[in-house]
């Protein structure tokens, strides 16, 4: 399938030949309310998958513990045999107890059998990225890293894994995760309205190495701000979009991963890579959330 537009240009992830275009597609909203079940209408979201990798997006973002296990089978119902180039990152660190809670999951025996859970819902002999998920379910909590990682490694040398990633981590946990093993990728919580890793992003760029902002778009509470509504406005574009554009333009190792189970809200989302936000817009987008928390 031909890609239509532009994604947002490449990025290459650090030693490795995978090529992503920076704006890839989030899963979680897949699954049903809570990210816990099957979605109200399973080829709705099948079609949103096939729509995303149809306009050019090369990666997806999800994880087993979605659903549980229910975004990875319909991504594999949707998109199984994958295009080739087309790259799934996953992530492992987390369970779902029925009170629809998330619950660390960090001891060896829980991910091994949460790679495994990956390889089989997904239909692959390999995973391409596993991100290993600590910390709160917002923020990260300090502590060591290096057991849950060490675990993940001896996958990779095995030859179930081909690059890890790390989900909620402080600069000081990427620095233990960087002796113990390459990181590709950091993916944590970051958007126009929340900034505390703005330092840390900086110093990923000067490294190399992709960071990803889950809750690009606020999460299960979406993004408000008239900064945001006055901008785009200005641009004949959404809030939502200015919000993605913002990221794109903030620095060029952050990749997108917005949620949608909405084929409409995804084709509004890859539109964001075209906008441009001149620099005026973007100086005044810093008093949005109390502006940058960490510089
Ligand atoms: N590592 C972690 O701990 C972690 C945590 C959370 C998420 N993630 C990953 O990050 C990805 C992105 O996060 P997310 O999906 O939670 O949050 P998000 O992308 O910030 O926002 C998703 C929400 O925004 C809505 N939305 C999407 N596009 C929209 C648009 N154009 N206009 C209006 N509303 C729109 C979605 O609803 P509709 O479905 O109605 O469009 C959904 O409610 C997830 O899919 C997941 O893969 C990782």
């Amino acid at each position: 399938m031909t890609k239509q537009i532009d994604l947002g240009g490449r990025f290459t992830l650090p030693g490795i030949s995978m090529r992503l275009e920076r704006m890839g597609y989030g899963a979680m909203q897949l699954a049903g309310p809570q990210v816990y079940g099957p979605p109200r209408d399973t080829n709705a979201a099948i079609a949103v998958l096939r729509e995303a990798v149809a306009a050019g997006i090369n990666h997806i973002d999800t994880s087993d513990f979605y659903g549980p296990h229910v975004t990875n089978q319909i991504i594999k119902q949707a998109l199984h045999p994958y295009r080739d180039g087309l790259v799934m990152i996953t992530k492992v660190g987390a369970r779902r107890p029925e009170d629809k809670s998330w619950v660390h999951a960090l001891s060896r025996k829980e991910l091994i059998d949460a790679v495994h859970d990956n390889l089989r819902n997904l239909g692959l002999d390999r995973l391409d990225v596993v991100n290993l998920r600590v910390g709160g379910v917002m923020a990260p909590s300090e502590g060591s890293i290096e057991e849950p990682l060490t675990v993940l490694a001896e996958l990779k040398r095995q030859g179930l894994i081909r690059h890890l990633g790390l989900s909620n981590v402080s600069p000081g946990q990427l620095a233990e995760a960087q002796a113990i093993t390459e990181i590709v990728c950091v993916q944590n919580l970051y958007n126009v309205a929340h900034r505390h890793d703005d330092g840390f992003i900086d110093d990923l760029a000067r490294r190399g190495v992709a960071y990803v902002p889950f809750f690009p778009l606020g999460g299960f509470t979406p993004l408000q701000s008239s900064a945001l509504d006055a901008a785009a406005a200005a641009l004949q574009a959404t809030p939502m979009q200015v919000a993605l554009a913002w990221l794109l333009q903030r620095s060029p190792n952050i990749l997108l991963i917005p949620g949608t189970s909405s084929a409409e809200h995804l084709r509004e989302n890859l539109r964001a890579a075209a906008l441009q936000l001149p620099a005026e817009m973007i100086a005044g987008f810093n008093v949005i959330g109390g502006g940058p928390e960490q510089r």
